[in-house]
């Protein structure tokens, strides 16, 4: 039988109508313990080992990214982390992109090589790079495409392919493009993560993370999870379940936004550059047409001037909200030198690109003219 299409799979994929009242919506069980000698043995005990509420949301991202299996999780931190534990220990070399969240940076750089594991940063964009990594026996590659925040995109088959001559498995977290534009699992990746906190939720109310991968790999992932007590609460899963409903619809608007506001930056005299893999001239444009069924929402450009001139410009925005975070129904803007990326040493910075003026817009769903006229109000202002 013919798969059921994305958009359907987002609504309907992972759920059931309550088999005891036949609740169309999704039932939250707002429990932290069950009571046990119902039935044995007992499905569900302890909130933080499993509740229906996170298993649908599991069921469901693992239904659109199209793996086997799926593990909520509290926030993207903990999918990472716990995505690392379950794939490495004490002694093993994991390669983690430089180009990612600055927490993730954070956590490959500070917390793993505490934890045992021999850290190497890498610039997956360079395929020496990676050959370089994987020749020194990381066992696990860390990245992100497009990268964050400079939106530059890795080429994830070739990586994939490098990386499984070798044994080496490959997280990639597809939080800015989610499943709905591309998948990582399609293109030779072990696993995906996300912080569900952003597009899957959308609503910016909600923290969670997913892993996706195997079933085996799910099932040591899950019992770190249980063990490092990352559980994600019922109703942050709820929430993000509602939100995923609406995923296509608002990825669509998101994209469409996001190419009007990259073209009317380029046309601004007080923008340097602007970097939007939907824009032709984009480097790694035909890249993207390739590994992704659309663009996203995010836009990152450098303005002429350093960080007085961006946070003038910030400052001068209405509509558009100065807040880290991104994948929010709302427009967000950031600068990523003093904000997500402020924990790279100033000489990585400059490496990947994140220059002082350069600033990080996720483009919301609100009409574009709007996003627009505000934009350029604050920029004729600095
Ligand atoms: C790409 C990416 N991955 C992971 C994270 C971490 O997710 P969370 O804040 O949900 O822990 C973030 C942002 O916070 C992010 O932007």
């Amino acid at each position: 039988m013919r798969e059921k299409g994305f958009s359907t799979r987002a609504v309907h994929g992972g759920e059931e109508p309550c088999p005891v009242t036949g609740a169309h919506a999704v039932p939250l069980y707002q429990t932290s313990t069950f009571v046990l000698g119902r039935e044995l043995p007992p499905r569900y005990v302890y909130t933080r080992h499993g509740n229906p509420t996170q298993e649908v949301l599991e069921r469901k991202v693992a239904l659109l990214e199209g793996g086997e299996a799926a593990l909520a999780t509290a926030s993207g931190m903990a999918a990472i982390l716990t995505s690392l534990l379950a794939l490495a220990g004490r002694g093993e070399r994991v390669a983690c992109s430089a180009a990612v969240y600055g927490g993730t940076y954070s956590l490959a750089r500070n917390l793993l090589p505490r934890l045992g594991m021999e850290v190497m940063m890498f610039d997956p964009r360079r395929r020496e790079e990676t050959e370089g990594v994987l020749r020194r026996g990381a066992k696990v590659l860390l990245l992100e495409t497009p990268t964050n925040p400079t939106l530059d995109l890795v080429d994830l088959r070739e990586v994939c392919e490098l990386a499984k001559e070798r044994g080496a498995k490959v997280i990639v977290d597809n939080t800015l493009m989610t499943p709905y534009y591309q998948r990582p699992l399609e293109l030779g990746a072990e696993v995906v993560v996300h912080s569900a906190t952003k597009y899957l939720c959308g609503h910016g109310d909600a923290l969670g993370g997913v892993v996706v991968g195997e079933e085996g790999f799910i099932s040591e992932a899950r019992r770190v999870l249980v063990l490092t007590g990352g559980a994600i609460s019922p109703f942050n899963a709820w929430l993000i379940l509602r939100g995923i409903k609406t995923l296509p619809l608002r990825m669509e608007r998101h994209s469409q936004n996001a190419l009007r506001v990259a073209e009317f930056l380029r046309s601004h005299p007080r923008v340097r550059r602007v970097r939007y893999p939907g824009l032709p001239d984009h480097p790694g444009h035909e890249l993207a047409r390739r590994q992704m069924s659309g663009f996203g929402g995010m836009v990152s450009f450098e303005l002429e001037g350093g960080r007085e001139e961006v946070y003038r410009m910030m400052g001068g925005l209405e509509l558009v909200k100065c807040a880290v975070s991104l994948g929010d129904v709302s427009s967000l803007i950031e600068h990523p030198a003093s904000m997500t990326h402020r924990a790279l040493p100033e000489e990585e910075r400059e490496r990947l690109g994140i220059g002082e003026g350069l600033v990080r817009l996720s483009v919301g769903v609100e009409d574009a003219e709007d996003i627009i006229e505000d934009l350029e109000k604050a920029l004729d202002a600095v």
